[in-house]
């Protein structure tokens, strides 16, 4: 385990701080910086209509144009800078991995950690980095204790590997899972609470919930759960993946005690990062997936014991999070439904069109599920792919969630999005 003793002086004696600050130079994070510099407003919804601002964001990254890659709720990619510091930090890596990766670099992962946790809104002693929201959930899901007959509440639209793998403690441990449906769009974000509420126990012991859900982008009231829960001693354990970077929020405004995420979606971080946030109080509730010493059972470090890694990935966070921080997470979210809404105003005047997320601000941001009526999701999915180059979700169930989930990201033009609508008004003529 770093200690601080041990990360303050080995960051010093590695001239720590001169590579974030070198890292600061990259073209892409300037172009950021100047970007924004010339921006004459600050009011995130004339922004996001700003083209000239979004020009400089696009160019900021490296990826293929002949594709159109609407599938940004998958996995995304970084910005230049981002894969460069990645690229940098693995060469330094191999240098003498013993001690390059080890002594050098890995103790800066607390820098990491400082500022993953200030925009999350909790200590840096609540924030272990992980390598993606599954490791962070399934931390959770297995580190409980649960006894024969506990239940455990989900519903349908929870991501299915942390169904899994609560059916999973199922076989194993004897505890019960009670799954339910709630409507792909609902009346209200009190509907969903309801959904939960109905089916609390005596012995319901974690109701398990997504902040987004990953088939339609429904937007999850978490923290009205979280109340619930709170209320009746149940643990709410909340699954971000979609949501942070997404949106902004902070963790007092959701009031949860557990929350996993991973950052190679929405904060546009290495492929394989995550966080996984657990309050202080309650760390040594929850065991670590690999095991750890006794010493460290109220040490949030304790997640991060899996041996041997990588430590590139971790530390590039650190340039995503300088490039979220440059763009803005208002500026981000506004654009987010700007492109949106673009496709949805022109795409949903023809009635075999049909949107199966919520246009209310407060429950959708930048996924959005489009089915087509007489069309199979795969159909369209193939369609667009291989006739125009664009990526989208098949999305097939369960129940009535279907349809083709759109996620652009900030890179994403507005002529793409237009060729998007031509494509789809072609399909629907044919
Ligand atoms: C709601 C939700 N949870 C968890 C995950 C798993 O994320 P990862 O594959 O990064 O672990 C996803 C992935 O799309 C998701 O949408």
């Amino acid at each position: 385990m770093t200690t601080r003793r041990r990360f303050l002086q080995s960051a010093l004696g590695a001239g720590v701080f001169a590579a974030p600050l070198a890292a600061l130079t990259d073209d892409a994070l300037r172009v950021v910086d100047r970007a924004r510099a010339r921006l004459r407003h600050d009011d995130p919804e004339k922004i996001a209509r700003d083209e000239r601002y979004w020009r400089d964001i696009q160019s900021a990254f490296t990826i293929d144009r002949n594709w159109m890659n609407l599938n940004n709720g998958g996995v995304c990619p970084s910005p230049r800078a981002v894969s460069e510091a990645m690229r940098r930090y693995l060469d330094q890596s191999q240098a003498a991995p013993s001690y390059s990766m080890w002594e050098q670099l890995e103790p800066r992962k607390e820098v990491v950690r400082t500022r993953l946790a200030k925009h999350f809104g909790c200590d840096r002693e609540e924030m272990a980095i992980v390598r993606n929201a599954s490791e962070a959930m399934e931390t959770l899901i297995f580190g409980i204790d649960l006894k024969k007959g506990d239940h455990v509440l989900a519903c349908t639209h929870n991501y299915p590997r942390m169904l899994n793998t609560w059916r999973q403690r199922v076989r194993r441990h004897g505890i019960e899972l009670e799954t339910f449906d709630v409507p792909v769009v609902p009346k209200s974000p009190k509907q969903l609470v309801d959904a939960v509420a109905g089916r609390i126990r005596p012995n319901t012991r974690v109701i398990e919930v997504v902040h987004v859900a990953n088939r339609n982008g429904q937007i999850w009231p978490v923290r009205d759960i979280c109340r619930l829960g709170r209320s009746k001693g149940i643990e709410v354990f909340v699954d971000g993946a979609h949501a942070f970077a997404h949106f902004p929020f902070k963790r007092d405004e959701l009031e949860c005690d557990f929350y996993g995420t991973s950052l190679h979606k929405w904060l546009l971080a290495p492929h394989g990062t995550g966080f996984l946030y657990v309050r202080k109080d309650r760390i040594k509730d929850v065991w670590p997936l690999m095991a750890a010493s006794a010493s460290q059972d109220g040490d949030i470090r304790k997640y991060e014991e899996i041996g041997t890694h990588p430590v590139a990935n971790a530390l590039a966070i650190g340039e995503a999070l300088t490039f979220h921080e440059g763009v803005g997470p208002s500026n981000k979210a506004a654009r987010l439904r700007y492109l949106h809404s673009r496709w949805i105003k022109r795409l949903s005047r023809n009635g075999r069109v049909r949107l199966n997320t919520s246009d209310d601000p407060n429950q959708s941001c930048g996924l959005r599920l489009l089915d087509i009526d007489g069309i199979t999701p795969t159909d369209v999915q193939e369609h667009l792919r291989e006739k125009h180059g664009i990526i989208t979700a098949a999305i097939n169930g369960p129940k009535d969630v279907m349809g083709n989930r759109i996620s652009p990201n900030i890179y994403t033009t507005l002529e793409e999005i237009d060729r998007f609508c031509d494509a789809v008004e072609g399909l629907l003529r044919a």
